[in-house]
């Protein structure tokens, strides 16, 4: 009795475990599967949603209505570094409408898309902001972008073959930050910290490496 109890509940927790990590079990590839410039539009229309004029119709056409938006790097700069409102880890937009409310007040952001790769119904970016907020100097924002899709069920030949599911993005959030005004970080005249955290030891691993190869690279020569 006892161990069956104990075998059924390991099989509950793995079932559980199995169902959140759907990783584990990729879905079959489809024949059906979006072309190059197919998953080019779905990048553009992720790109005009945040560097165009807020488009509602364009974020109603491009995104299914059960859309939703993960992002801690939006998180963290909706709470300017607080511990809230927004739960880190949780989704940032549950749906298209709080989408197009949310993403629908920001001024266009500048935004270019550095590299674009796709599978068969994903689309993933990598990005940068030159400057998303006006305080000087200007720290450059980068950011990665995975986008889940689905075929529109308007068909494939319609405007937006591809609608938008899920989008799991982050981004350097800390120069974003520092761009619009919510980090003022302590600096040398150099722009270096004026109080070098735990991290400064990376840098300085790095110091070591390239100095001990460019003595190497000299004794070579
Ligand atoms: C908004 O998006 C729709 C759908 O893509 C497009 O037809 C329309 O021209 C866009 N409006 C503006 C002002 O760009
Ligand atoms: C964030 O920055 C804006 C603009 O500088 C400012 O109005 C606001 O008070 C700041 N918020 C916090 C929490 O520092």
């Amino acid at each position: 009795m006892r161990s069956t109890g104990l075998s059924s509940l390991a099989l509950l927790a793995l079932g559980t475990f199995a169902s959140a990590e759907s990783w584990l079990n990729p879905k079959p590839r489809s024949s059906a599967c979006m072309s190059n410039s197919e998953a080019r539009k779905v990048a553009q229309n992720f790109k005009d949603l945040i560097n165009l004029p807020f488009n509602t119709t364009l974020a109603e056409e491009a995104m299914v209505p059960t859309f939703q938006d993960f992002s801690d790097g939006v998180n963290e700069l909706i709470n300017a570094g607080c511990p809230g409102p927004n739960t880190l880890g949780e989704a940032t937009f549950r749906s298209r409408e709080e989408f197009v409310k949310g993403q629908g007040t920001q001024a266009p952001i500048p935004f270019e898309i550095l590299n674009l790769w796709s599978t068969c119904d994903s689309v993933h970016l990598r990005w940068r902001s030159s400057a998303p907020g006006p305080v000087t100097p200007e720290l450059p924002v980068t950011g990665i972008v995975a986008i889940e899709t689905a075929p529109n069920p308007a068909g494939s030949s319609s405007e937006q073959p591809w609608q938008m599911v899920t989008v799991f993005s982050e981004f350097n959030s800390g120069a974003w930050l520092s761009d619009i005004g919510n980090f003022t970080a302590s600096c040398t005249r150099a722009g270096l910290p004026k109080k070098p955290n735990g991290m400064m030891k990376v840098y300085d691993a790095c110091q070591d490496v390239s100095k001990s190869s460019s003595s190497a690279y000299a004794q070579a020569t």
